[in-house]
């Protein structure tokens, strides 16, 4: 009898989460996922990030990074994590690139010594992104939490799906919107650039034979223009610059300040203020937050969430990795 009516409710379960699978997905992550199950995991996140940007200040940029990276992949499921040659790893955006792998571990780590199997790598993307913004003095949210970590890493996924530099901004909201994201997504999120640094290899094509008729980028400062040129002329395309050069390790509306005064370092920043795309798109956003913190940290926080909402593995999809690098 027992037996019996479990099984009718198991099949009602069934019913309820196939019928109404693509809803539930999203509604399944929860900011108390692991109230019972975990209740340090929010501290024990939050005493790594700050003690691993203490000790450099950069991987605060770093682990946001990481984030955005996994959730346009497969979606949020820590599949950047994973070790091997064809993974995402070295796809051409993340590869001599992406960064703070250690500390994903560190953290892991610590969480399966006071949860084991309990806290997914994607899980830990997420709310380390979370710490990052807020300890650089950005805004906070309530992170919603439940992923799963995926079984496979997506090289070729990476390669197309993520946003490059030299991306027209068209293009780049085609991405975005591939993922559910729209314009706004694209310039609050954009304003993540107001912390890290980029390589001279991004962003010189805009310092030298830029076109037929202008040899430098015409949207970018001439004296920014000269300082860049001097830094990158060593010819080392991984020689490092700030990506907001006038308060690089703080997270504020600057990034838009500059994208105003022609000093977006990337070619897909300053195109959001300056490409006839942008000016059609994502210009009057960008002059929006570049005249209200308040509004750019509240739209950041709902564009932030709304990354995290792409396509989580939930219930029983997926797993739990005990190593973020390799499935169990
Ligand atoms: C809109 C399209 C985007 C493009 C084309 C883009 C491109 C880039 C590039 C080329 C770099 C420098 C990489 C290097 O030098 O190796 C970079 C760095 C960075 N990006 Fe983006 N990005 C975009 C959106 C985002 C978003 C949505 C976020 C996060 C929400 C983000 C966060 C960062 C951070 C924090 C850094 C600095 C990382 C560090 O210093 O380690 N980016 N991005
Ligand atoms: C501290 O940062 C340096 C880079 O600045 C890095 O090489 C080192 O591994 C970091 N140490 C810890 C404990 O994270
Ligand atoms: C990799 O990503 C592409 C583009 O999103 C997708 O079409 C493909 O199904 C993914 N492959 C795997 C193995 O997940
Ligand atoms: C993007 O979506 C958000 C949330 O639904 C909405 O508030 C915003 O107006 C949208 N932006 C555009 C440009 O459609
Ligand atoms: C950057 O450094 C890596 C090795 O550290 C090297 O393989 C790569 O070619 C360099 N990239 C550029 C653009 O110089
Ligand atoms: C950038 O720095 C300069 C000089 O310190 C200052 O005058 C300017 O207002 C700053 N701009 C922004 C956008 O913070
Ligand atoms: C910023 O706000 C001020 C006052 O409301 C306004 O005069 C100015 O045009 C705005 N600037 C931009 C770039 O939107």
């Amino acid at each position: 009898m027992a037996m019996g009516s479990n099984l009718s409710f198991l099949g009602f379960f069934l019913l309820v989460v196939m019928g109404f699978g693509p809803i539930t997905a999203r509604s399944q992550l929860s900011s108390d996922f692991y109230a019972q199950s975990c209740p340090n995991a929010f501290s024990i996140v939050r005493c790594h990030v700050l003690s691993a940007i203490k000790n450099e200040t950069r991987m605060a940029a770093s682990l946001l990074r990481l984030h955005f990276h996994d959730c346009f992949v497969n979606g949020c499921d820590g599949s950047i994590l994973l070790d091997g040659s064809d993974g995402e790893k070295f796809a051409f955006p993340n590869v001599n690139s992406v960064r703070g792998f250690d500390v994903v571990d560190s953290i892991k780590t610590a969480l399966e010594n006071e949860c084991k199997g309990t806290v997914s790598c994607a899980d830990i993307l997420t709310i380390a992104a979370k710490y990052a913004v807020l300890f650089s003095g950005g805004p906070s949210w309530r992170v919603l939490l439940g992923r799963r970590d995926g079984l496979v890493a997506n090289q070729s996924g990476a390669n197309s799906g993520l946003p490059s530099p030299f991306d027209p901004i068209d293009t780049i909201i085609s991405k975005f919107n591939a993922v559910g994201l729209n314009t706004t997504d694209v310039v609050a999120l954009s304003g993540a650039h107001t912390i890290g640094l980029a390589r001279c290899a991004l962003f010189s094509n805009r310092l030298s034979n830029f076109s037929p008729t202008s040899s430098v980028d015409p949207t970018l400062d001439s004296n920014l223009a000269a300082e860049l040129q001097s830094l990158c002329s060593s010819g080392d395309g991984n020689t490092t610059t700030a990506l907001d050069r006038n308060s690089t390790d703080v997270f504020d509306n600057h990034y838009f300040q500059n994208l105003l005064n022609q000093k977006g370092l990337l070619s897909s920043d300053q195109g959001l203020f300056s490409s006839d795309e942008g000016i059609a798109s994502t210009k009057s956003i960008v002059e929006t937050y570049s005249n209200s913190t308040e509004k750019f940290f509240c739209d950041f926080a709902n564009s932030m969430l709304r990354m995290g909402n792409i396509s989580p593995l939930t219930g029983s999809q997926g797993q739990v990795r005990q190593n973020c690098r390799v499935v169990n």
